[in-house]
């Protein structure tokens, strides 16, 4: 069988540890804005650096073309620096080359060295083996703790785990553990709430869920599509014409869907006057922009006879109240649940992540992902490249 290693088995003293994280984190006028994924990142900072290793890491910002400064690791550094005092922590205005080399030589023991952007080499996004082959040369072992860029089989976060002795850090070992509960071993019934905007860039996820979950709550502008295939008139709603058949036969595949029975409706965002429609009542210059009373108080009932509950994407458009309104009701509830110790509660994506924290529940699910389009790939069923480069025979 195959098996990941992990922090526990790693012995890092006095060796080179090669770290890749994924800090790619919100910059507003040059500063960074949220370190939520530092944080999250510090417990196998913490563990290396208090074991006396010499820690190298390697990390990217947006996604640059060549070396576009505006992306540098600087404003991160700053961010790192701080959260990891007192321990000594370095910056290499390089991410290849003889300078990344020399950094590395003058590094001791319980120190931390930043790589600049890895995104700046041309090798790294094509997982150019002569790029992967180079890092190698800089580290004794690779720590895999990137679990949000998983899903990118780059030289950083798949090349370099077949060259050097791998393992994962604790943050990606946290999540495919929470993860795995959740959807693979997830003791049952188990719910899932899918929203966002499209279904067509839900289907996949549509399709690996179906025959895994108990009760599939589809919300946000996604439900539209189904509600039109179901013959509603969504007034001048957001939906998908075109998917309307596949809406159909989604909906055929028995297992027990929860579509909005009312939803909130106004003529426009920008002069919202929100008026409570039975789905049946929505008229042809309305816009669906949340689900109603009744929809929350269906699906809530049914979260009671659940036992975990798996969430992507909002249900309306949390960012403009009043249309927050479904979101946080669900994610209270989930929220309320998870804390009585009957529901176990993970949720990913940054969307779900951003409602969730709106709602002021972010830290009452038993899980939230950092990772945004690795945890859309993982629920897509998708093998993710960074894990399965950290597999090894046992
Ligand atoms: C993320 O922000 O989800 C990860 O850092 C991956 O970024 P990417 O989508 O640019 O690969």
């Amino acid at each position: 069988m195959k098996t990941i290693q992990t922090l526990d088995n790693l012995h890092a003293h006095n060796k080179r540890v090669l770290v890749r994280l994924d800090l790619n984190l919100p910059l507003q006028n040059g500063h960074v804005s949220d370190i939520t994924r530092l944080e999250r990142s510090l417990p196998t900072l913490k563990e290396l650096v208090s074991q006396e290793a010499k820690v190298i890491v390697m990390a990217h910002l947006g996604r640059p073309q060549g070396e576009d400064k505006s992306l540098s690791l600087a404003p991160i550094f700053k961010a790192l620096k701080g959260a990891m005092e007192p321990t000594p922590v370095f910056f290499c205005e390089a991410s290849h080359g003889p300078q990344v080399k020399e950094a590395i030589q003058a590094l001791h023991n319980g120190e931390i060295l930043l790589l600049e952007n890895i995104r700046f080499v041309d090798g790294e996004e094509k997982n150019d083996p002569a790029f992967a082959k180079e890092m190698a040369t800089w580290g004794d072992v690779y720590v895999n703790d990137a679990f949000s860029a998983a899903h990118r089989a780059h030289a950083s976060t798949e090349g370099i785990a077949h060259l050097l002795p791998s393992c994962a850090g604790r943050l990606m070992e946290e999540e495919l553990k929470a993860l795995q509960l959740a959807l693979d071993t997830p003791t049952p019934p188990l719910m899932a709430i899918v929203g966002g905007a499209k279904v067509s860039t839900k289907l996949p996820l549509l399709e690996n869920l179906l025959p895994k979950v108990n009760t599939l709550v589809i919300g946000g502008a996604m439900a539209n599509t189904f509600l039109a295939a179901q013959g509603y008139e969504v007034g001048a709603s957001l939906y998908e014409p075109e998917l309307l058949d596949t809406a159909r036969h989604i909906l055929s595949k028995g297992c027990d869907i929860l579509l909005p029975e009312d939803v909130i409706v106004a003529k426009s965002l920008e002069a919202p006057s929100p008026i409570t429609r039975l789905k049946e009542e929505i008229k042809h210059d309305e816009k669906i922009f949340d689900i109603g009373h009744l929809s929350c108080t269906r699906i809530l009932d049914k979260m009671k006879g659940c036992h975990t509950l798996l969430w992507n994407g909002p249900l309306g458009v949390f960012e403009t109240p009043p249309f927050d309104a479904g979101t946080s009701s669900i994610a209270k509830g989930a929220a309320r649940l998870t804390k009585e110790g009957s529901l176990r509660s993970v949720a990913g994506g940054g969307d779900t992540v951003a409602a969730l924290s709106h709602a002021g529940v972010l830290d009452d699910f038993t899980y939230v992902s950092t990772a945004g389009g690795a945890f859309l790939e993982w629920l897509e069923g998708k093998p993710l490249p960074g894990v399965m480069a950290l597999k090894r025979h046992d």
